[in-house]
């Protein structure tokens, strides 16, 4: 069952909680005490810290209190409240707590609730079903109430709503993908077309693809003997004066790197190479759940990258849906040549914005680690668009920069372009140009670049595995544009 969270206007001791989490800010004392300052001794004592992530537990009666800490009253925003709330359930669930209120702190902030509230579900969150039983397993926190003098449930809503979508792109993610394949893909994405009449399902799987000569992604998906599948899901709201948002994503399920094999080392976190298209797809469903007043083209390039006896070889010469000849220098650059059809379809589909995820280079894992995804874009007020909406869901982007010298790089030798660098500099640029490329200046475009957030990123509500990146982030992208 997963963790019920509601809102609730009662205090906390007058719910059926057995647990308490009540918040503390730097220099400040406990707003609601208990039995004559029992929880401000904790305090003052400095056994409960007010850092954020800090918990402390004391006992009363029958009930258990987790003091947890948010920081500087001024400074609270929703990332720290999406941590704290991560080190309450994870104080709670190791204290085998059923039913937890929380304490959301006197004038707080939609965004901090909202926060609170994805904390706890996103920290709720395992991906173990295929393990045997473990004694020293604790369950989830079953229940979880958000106390409030005001009625807070719009904000907890959104938040659930949220959170739960990400929580499904990590399952996604996570799955082995002997069972993630494109097919189960795009079985996922006919459940999100299902759910309303505004939205409609596309799909393409090898044979159209040639015959839609979409050459590139093919190519991608001839080593392999799983059908590939390009995803279209569109959503069109009645009534919407919004332009079109294309939302695209690579989905490779496995990257082996093909006959440019990679290293064994490493090569079983290949399986987070379909990132990406999990956000695409699970912010897709979120958007058409919230019913966002936005029409939204949802293109999902989804295949496996194997070697074979079919697979591409480096030197091979293939032809993307525009007519753009493409060089294969290295297979493992894969990703490009996927997203190369895929964008020329948002496009002819009538996309008039555009925003790609895509775990594309070793390169930006690199330079940007976990911290940031870099973010590319062909025009400043679209990027400073999604710079906002990063801001807004707190999943930080970095502006990197797109060149005409790193476009230089991929000038093909023996057809229009080439798909892997003639030098080994500035990787995770030299990728966006080629994207560029497909993209082209006339509609605003952007690409992030998410290798390095993707998955093991160590947040305290998302440790390892999949972390569903990018799945708020696409929502409140396209609320921003909603009209
Ligand atoms: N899927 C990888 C990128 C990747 C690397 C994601 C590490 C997550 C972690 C991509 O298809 C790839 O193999 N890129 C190559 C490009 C190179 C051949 C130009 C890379 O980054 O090494
Ligand atoms: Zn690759
Ligand atoms: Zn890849």
């Amino acid at each position: 069952m997963p963790t019920q969270v509601s809102a609730t206007t009662s205090f906390p001791t007058e719910t059926d909680a057995d647990t308490i989490a009540i918040p503390v800010f730097d220099g400040e004392g406990i707003a609601h005490d208990f039995e004559d300052g029992h929880l401000g001794n904790l305090v003052e004592r400095g056994e409960a810290k007010t850092s954020v992530g800090s918990t402390a537990v004391t006992h009363a009666g029958d009930l258990r209190f987790i003091v947890y800490g948010l920081g500087k009253r001024d400074d609270v925003d929703g990332e720290k409240a999406r941590r704290a709330a991560a080190a309450v359930e994870t104080r709670a669930r190791s204290l085998g707590a059923v039913k937890l209120a929380i304490e959301i702190p006197h004038h707080a902030t939609d965004e901090v609730v909202e926060g609170l509230t994805e904390g706890v579900i996103l920290s709720t969150y395992r991906w173990d079903t295929r393990k045997g039983a473990d004694s020293d397993r604790r369950e989830p926190v079953a229940e979880v109430l958000l106390s409030d003098h005001d009625d807070r449930s719009v904000p907890v809503a959104r938040g659930v709503l949220l959170a739960t979508a990400q929580n499904r792109a990590r399952d996604l993610q996570n799955s082995p993908p002997n069972e993630m394949t494109p097919d189960a893909l795009a079985a996922r994405a006919k459940e999100i077309a299902d759910s309303s009449e505004h939205a409609t399902l596309e799909t393409l799987d090898r044979q159209q693809l040639i015959e839609a000569g979409c050459g590139a992604f093919a190519a991608v998906a001839q080593g392999t003997e799983r059908e590939p599948r390009m995803i279209v899901i569109k959503w069109n709201p009645p009534g919407t004066t919004a332009e079109p948002l294309a939302l695209v994503g690579k989905a490779v399920t496995f990257d082996s790197g093909g006959i440019s094999i990679k290293p064994s080392v490493g090569m079983e976190g290949m399986k987070f190479d379909m990132s990406g298209g999990a956000a695409v797809l699970e912010a897709t469903a979120a958007i058409i759940e919230l019913g966002v007043n936005v029409p939204v083209i949802a293109v999902v390039g989804a295949t496996e990258n194997l070697p074979s006896g079919s697979a591409m070889r480096p030197s091979d010469i293939v032809t993307a849906s525009d007519g753009t000849t493409i060089e294969i220098d290295n297979t493992d650059a894969e990703g490009r040549l996927v997203l190369a059809d895929c964008l020329v379809k948002a496009k002819a589909e009538g996309a008039k914005r555009i925003v790609d995820l895509a775990t594309r280079t070793g390169a930006m894992d690199i330079a940007l680690g976990p911290a940031y995804a870099g973010l590319f874009s062909n025009n400043d007020e679209w990027a400073a668009t999604l710079m906002a909406a990063s801001d807004g869901s707190g999943e930080p982007l970095w502006r990197m920069p797109l060149h005409p010298s790193y476009r230089k790089m991929i000038d093909g030798v023996y057809a229009d372009i080439r798909n892997t660098a003639s030098k080994r500099v500035a990787g995770a640029s030299t990728a966006a140009e080629f994207l560029h490329h497909f993209a082209g200046d006339e509609i605003p475009w952007a690409h992030l670049d998410i290798a390095g957030v993707a998955d093991d990123v160590d947040l305290p509500y998302a440790k390892k595995g999949g972390a569903g990146f990018g799945v708020r982030l696409l929502v409140t992208l396209a609320e921003s544009l909603a009209s």
